[in-house]
């Protein structure tokens, strides 16, 4: 329809109250929404609103920062608010330029140490799964020697990853072998990661933006951040990235998604180039 038509857009809440949510939102996750997304956004606000019987915006603002209920209403929202896509050796050039050039490597420089890696912002589990397979592969690698942590804000997609249950959408950039060699069918359309991979990945809720959190993390090898940068604003990459360099072991790699980068965020990780991909390092000193 043309939009002359269709008059005004009319919103859910009022201008000063949408920068309000973005604004909390922010504050607790990083994520930033602006006018391009307000329609996604409220839609979702509108949605918890009526799942817990709140009539307007406003009180829905209210509960999130007083109610007796709202860490898992927080959690609700979150759920809500995220985009989730994944699926199977997504980016695939990059995952075997990690089995082939970085591990090598990695593996290296570990002197008979756990080599610890991070799927952070891993949703339903599809790249640490993926991961782990090439590791299992590549069979150089002990399982007591290597640890694969895969964590998401989003506890919905986590509890999904934990049941390693997928539907075809998960296979789309993989060939029918894959499938075959890794997961067994169980029911209609459904496939199930055989256990010997399963138990490799170890699945947890971690929120990127809690900073004092990731004290509680050991150093890490390789860190994974793929596609999840690009839903946070500038202070969040920095904020992020300086935390994921604290976290890093000298010598360890960061590999963002194909379409991030760290222009203009940090100097801190130095690019380099590999055989067949670029990667992120933390130089050693
Ligand atoms: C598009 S998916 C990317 C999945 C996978 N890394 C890939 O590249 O296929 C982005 C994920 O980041 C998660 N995420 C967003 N903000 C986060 C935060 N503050 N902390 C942890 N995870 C977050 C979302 O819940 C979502 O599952």
């Amino acid at each position: 329809m043309l939009d002359i038509l269709k008059g005004p857009q009319t919103w859910l809440m009022e201008d000063e109250l949408y920068r309000r949510f973005c604004a909390l939102v922010h504050e607790a996750t990083g994520l930033s929404f602006g006018e391009n997304s307000r329609f996604f956004f409220e839609k979702r606000v509108e949605m918890r609103m009526a799942a817990i019987g709140v009539a307007t915006a406003r009180e829905y603002y209210q509960y999130l920062l007083y109610d007796s209920e709202r860490v898992a209403e927080w959690d609700q929202l979150i759920t809500h608010i995220t985009t989730n896509e994944t699926y199977f050796m997504r980016e695939e050039r990059q995952l075997r330029c990690f089995q082939k050039e970085v591990m090598p490597l990695v593996w290296e420089r570990s002197a008979g140490k756990r080599v610890r890696i991070w799927s952070s912002g891993c949703s339903t589990g599809e790249e640490a799964y993926s991961i782990a397979i090439l590791l299992r592969e590549a069979g150089l690698y002990p399982e007591n020697r290597v640890e694969i942590l895969a964590t998401d804000i989003n506890t919905r997609v986590l509890a999904k990853a934990k049941s390693a249950l997928y539907t075809e959408a998960a296979f789309r950039a993989v060939d029918s072998s894959f499938r075959r060699q890794w997961f067994a069918p169980e029911g209609a359309g459904l496939f199930r990661l055989r256990e010997e991979i399963r138990r490799r990945v170890s699945f947890s809720r971690f929120n990127l933006f809690e900073m004092d959190k990731y004290n509680l993390l050991l150093p890490f090898d390789v860190i994974f951040c793929r596609n999840v940068i690009i839903y946070f604003d500038l202070e969040a990459k920095v904020k992020v990235m300086e935390r994921f360099h604290d976290k890093m072991r000298p010598g360890g790699f960061l590999l963002l998604g194909h379409s991030e980068s760290l222009i203009s965020v940090t100097d801190r990780f130095k690019l380099i180039h590999l055989p067949t991909d670029l990667v992120y390092t933390k130089e050693a000193p």
